[in-house]
């Protein structure tokens, strides 16, 4: 088979130096069997979740973006304690080919040293996600921002960009959606001057929970000129390379869905409001046989609450009601449906090259040691109308087979 007589003997000198390792040295570690030790094909939800180089993976409130046959999965690089709850590093990115073994890929958004920039340290960086612009070829990154030291009052997206997928990104700046603009499904009081007037003379004492308040007032209106508020947030593509951010408004009592400009950089000024004062929060974003899907959660802050679902043939809605996804119980806490299994939506994405496969990702926060955050990924099933996402232990892709 070899015609090179020195490269067969310098084979000859390599197998025996091979065998004189095996014969006295620890059996070798190749890399196929490392990567297997540090985290098997499969998923473990609730877990710890092993990167390539055997730490807990830290990319929470994340999402997965399919690039070229990779997936890219960002998410908050969280530190240890409560301050983990600011962003202390940025926006951590992974890449995978099989979903199962990460990669660390590094930081791909640093927060910045300057106390003037909007992304200093200590600021608040959640949700981000990142979509790809085949028509710029850039990836922008959105995420929800809040200013540093001002708790959750600025609701801001923030929007960063870079040639390739795993960054490093460049911050651009930070906007509040669609200032000036009147959703499409504005009703005719919300524009009324002496209902504005009287909102914005409450001077933002709306808390960010559900009370009866918010629906008294006309918080849209209110925040017309300045841009509206947005917090939990996702974006999705389309098929006809449209793109939409959608994200958690009105004192996150009405989830908004908006058209992005063509560069996916501003928002487009077409926008709805969804849901209204029925509190969304952790919305993701998906298509599936030309209807479009939405699970999300209700509004606790970090303790876990009933996921939702809904439905709808336009992304900008009408959107219908489905009901809690989740089935069964998550064993390591007790938790089950009525408790999203501890968890918090994030992303739900479609497999690639497997039929009518879609994962949904959950978080388990830990806010008082924000970096021992867990993810629970779990497969999506699809009923006549509506969707279900069931708890598993452990699964890995061949459930996508049958
Ligand atoms: C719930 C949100 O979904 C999280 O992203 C985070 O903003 C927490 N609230 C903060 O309490």
């Amino acid at each position: 088979m070899f015609r090179n007589n020195s490269f067969n003997r310098g084979l000859v000198v390599w197998a025996t130096a091979l065998a004189a390792l095996i014969s006295h040295a620890e059996p070798i570690q190749f890399s196929e069997h490392v990567s297997r030790d540090v985290q098997p094909a499969s998923f473990n939800p609730g877990d710890i979740w092993k990167d390539d180089q055997g730490v807990h993976i830290n990319a929470h409130g994340g999402g997965v973006l399919l690039h070229n046959g990779t997936y890219y999965w960002f998410g908050e690089h969280k530190v240890a304690g409560h301050a983990g709850n600011r962003a202390q590093v940025g926006v951590h990115v992974y890449s995978s080919k099989d979903l199962t073994r990460w990669k660390d890929e590094g930081i791909a958004l640093e927060v910045s040293a300057d106390p003037e920039s909007d992304i200093v340290k200590g600021c608040i960086i959640e949700r981000p996600k990142v979509i790809y612009n085949t028509k710029t070829q850039k990836f922008v990154m959105w995420f929800h921002l809040e200013l540093k030291g001002r708790g959750y009052d600025a609701a801001r997206s923030g929007i960063a960009i870079s040639d390739t997928p795993s960054g490093p990104y460049t911050y651009i700046r930070s906007i509040r959606p669609n200032a000036g603009h009147w959703p499409i499904n504005v009703a005719a009081e919300e524009k009324d001057p002496a209902s504005i007037e009287r909102t914005q003379k409450e001077n933002e004492a709306f808390s960010g929970g559900p009370t009866p308040k918010h629906a008294q007032f006309n918080i849209l209106g209110s925040h017309f000129e300045g841009g509206q508020m947005a917090r939990d947030m996702n974006l999705f593509v389309d098929d006809d390379g449209q793109a939409y951010h959608i994200y958690s408004s009105e004192h996150n009592s009405t989830l908004h869905i908006s058209l992005l400009t063509e560069d996916y950089l501003d928002h487009a000024g077409t926008y709805t409001r969804n849901f209204p004062f029925r509190w969304m929060e952790a919305p993701a974003l998906f298509k599936r046989k030309g209807k479009y899907y939405i699970v999300a959660s209700g509004c606790t802050g970090w303790a876990p609450n009933a996921a939702r679902s809904a439905v709808a043939d336009s992304i900008l809605g009408p959107w219908r009601e489905l009901g809690n996804p989740c089935v069964g119980t998550n064993p390591q806490n007790q938790l089950g449906p009525d408790l999203t299994f501890g968890g918090q939506s994030t992303c739900v994405f479609p497999v690639m090259g497997k039929k009518d496969a879609y994962i949904a990702m959950f978080d388990l926060w830990r806010p008082d040691d924000a970096i021992d955050g867990r993810y629970v990924w779990l497969p999506v099933t699809f009923q006549e109308d509506g969707l279900q996402v069931e708890w598993r232990d452990s699964w890995n892709l061949s459930v996508f087979n049958q």
